[in-house]
């Protein structure tokens, strides 16, 4: 099996080396040349092509089983994410319904869920996102749909906040003080460990005739308020409450928050995955021991 992962970063690094240890041949494309890849990617093929240059991504083009496009923002604005997302769609819908993978699975987020009132929602929930890098999202995933109509295999995820070795926000701005609680604490955030959000592209992968055509949701089964995951996190570590803010808004924004609680029945249902972290709490006991033994904070 030839595997292509597009964005060989935080998540498409995880991938690799479940493949890689599958016996996959494993490419993995970033868009800076990689002087030294991790020890565990060794047997990987490296790309440099940058996926917002529509000549460079016929490069990409061959016979690939799977192809799964982890390219992330890189925490750009508006005209990033139209470039890396919706442009970029383009350019590699050209070569990928010529010659098309066995799965081409496409990794979007739950942010184009714009619901504001706590609801659940599901993969058939409007998608009416109120900024607009989440509706570039959505344009993005109707490319991929659109591709899907004209017969190309293709999957959808939409990805939770992702969390896990080396990368956890939440516990990061606790322990740095810069925590807070205001009015919006009380909303739901919807998280995923990247191993969990591995787990689900591998079951797409191997569920390749089921998933094609599908969007599922990737969240574990725990949405959970700041203000709940703060108690929990001061009780864990023995630390006081983050400061409460009222009036003005304690953070400034870039975008608009929304407020949902995000349902991973159907990845359950139809693909049989199960998160190995259900909630944050079974995620993040990991890296708060890691932490420790490292002497990350002091207590
Ligand atoms: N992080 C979250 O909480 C979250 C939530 C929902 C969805 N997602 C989605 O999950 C996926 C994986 O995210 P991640 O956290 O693993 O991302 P990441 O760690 O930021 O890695 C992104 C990778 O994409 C590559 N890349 C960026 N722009 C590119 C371009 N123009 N051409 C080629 N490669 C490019 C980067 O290469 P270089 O390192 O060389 O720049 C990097 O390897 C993304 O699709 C993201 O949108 C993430």
């Amino acid at each position: 099996m030839r595997a292509l992962i597009i964005g060989c970063g935080y998540v498409g690094t995880a991938l690799a080396e479940q493949l890689l240890q599958r016996g996959v041949e494993v490419h993995a494309v970033r868009r800076q040349a990689v002087e030294l890849a991790p020890p565990s990617l060794a047997a990987a093929r490296w790309w440099t092509v940058d996926i917002t240059q529509r000549d460079a991504v016929r490069q990409l083009q061959g016979k690939w089983d799977a192809v799964i496009n982890c390219v992330s923002s890189s925490r750009g604005g508006v005209e990033v994410y139209r470039q890396v997302f919706l442009e970029a769609a383009g350019h590699l819908r050209e070569i990928f319904t010529v010659a098309p993978p066995v799965l081409y699975v496409h990794l979007s987020s739950t942010s184009v869920y714009g619901q504001t009132d706590g609801q659940w929602v599901t993969e058939d929930s409007p998608t009416e996102p109120a900024n607009e890098t989440a509706r570039i999202l959505v344009a993005t995933e109707h490319q991929w749909r659109e591709a899907a109509a004209g017969g190309m295999p293709v999957a959808i995820l939409r990805l939770a906040g992702i969390y896990g070795p080396g990368r956890c926000y939440w516990l990061n701005q606790f322990l740095a003080g810069q925590a807070r609680l205001d009015e919006s604490s009380g909303r739901f955030l919807n998280m995923i460990h990247r191993e969990d959000v591995v787990q689900a592209i591998l079951a797409v992968l191997d569920h390749a005739g089921r998933a094609a055509g599908r969007v599922y949701n990737v969240a574990d089964d725990g949405p959970v308020t700041a203000r709940e995951l703060f108690g929990w996190l001061a009780q864990q570590l023995g630390r006081p409450l983050p400061p409460e803010m009222s009036g003005e808004v304690a953070v400034p924004r870039k975008r608009a928050l929304t407020n949902k609680r995000v349902s991973n029945a159907r990845l359950k249902a139809e693909l049989g995955w199960r998160p190995r972290y259900p909630t944050y709490r079974e995620g993040f006991l990991p890296e708060i021991q890691r932490l420790q033994r490292e002497g990350g904070w002091e207590s």
